[in-house]
């Protein structure tokens, strides 16, 4: 059997070959995913990409918990990490350790994800020092789009960037194996890749961070919607679109199903 990268595979890799990451949902998604890749996060983006919500705050952790273990189905190599979605983690300690224990035992994954606020430092340390592996995430933080307004880079103002700085080495100090870094000058992401202990993982955080993850809905042109960060190697809404007017001017005219594609008769 293969065995999965884990979160000291990926510490041990700050300074390195940058890490790869991208974000999964389902079994045959991360089944194609899973060579190319170190990482694969069950985002709660999933929420948006999958299920068509506005934001990721109405996300539930039945819905990562059921992505989660088709993303564990589909993959074997790659170390799987899920989101823990708004409310499940916020609030005291020991429910948020309650709820990434749930996770983990359902899931099988190897380590959860939080939005790391000014608060969470101490969530942080009471799940790791309880044998939960915990990737943070600070910059532009998706969960608290109803307090910004919007997705907004962030870090423009100095007094936003010492915070980002700070409510990154408590992160780290918290003992979290890893560091997404959303939204940031590439200055801000060079300093804080400098200034903590582990890797950075960035998305629209220049290529200064020790590894790269974008949701892979949008690399691959099947969420509408390109946010400047974001490179496209693939169309498929493009490729989709056209498959299904293929198909639906096949089956108008006639063309299909055709010979090859029905069932006959046994003679007699
Ligand atoms: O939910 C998500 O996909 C994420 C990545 C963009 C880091 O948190
Ligand atoms: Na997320």
């Amino acid at each position: 059997a293969v065995r999965r990268l884990a979160a000291p595979d990926i510490t041990g890799r700050k300074g390195g070959t940058p890490i790869v990451c991208l974000t999964a949902y389902t079994a045959p998604v991360a089944e194609m995913l899973d060579d190319a890749c170190d990482l694969l996060l069950v985002g709660d983006s999933v929420g948006m990409v999958v299920h068509g919500l506005p934001n990721t705050v109405g996300v539930t952790l039945e819905m990562m918990i059921l992505h989660g273990q088709a993303v564990m189905r589909g993959s074997k190599k790659a170390m799987v990490v899920v989101d823990m979605p708004f409310g499940s983690y916020e609030g005291a300690p020991e429910e948020a350790y309650a709820n990434a224990a749930r996770i983990m035992k359902e899931t099988g994954a190897q380590a959860v994800k939080v939005e790391s606020g000014p608060t969470v430092a101490e969530t942080v340390a009471y799940m790791v020092k309880r044998g939960i592996p915990v990737m943070g995430h600070v910059g532009l933080r998706p969960q608290a789009v109803l307090v910004d307004g919007a997705f907004k880079a962030k870090g423009k103002a100095r007094d936003e960037r010492e915070r980002i700085l700070e409510e990154a080495r408590m992160t780290a100090d918290a003992g979290a194996f890893a560091i997404v870094v959303e939204g940031v000058a590439e200055g801000l992401a060079r300093e804080i890749t400098e200034q903590v202990s582990v890797p950075t993982i960035g998305i629209g955080a220049s290529a200064g961070c020790d590894g790269q993850i974008l949701v892979t809905d949008d690399m691959l042109g099947l969420f509408d919607w390109t946010p400047k960060f974001v490179r496209r190697y693939a169309d498929l809404r493009g490729e989709i679109t056209r498959a299904a007017q293929g198909y639906a001017e096949d089956v108008r005219a006639r063309r299909f199903p055709g010979p090859a594609e029905i069932y006959f008769a046994k003679a007699g």
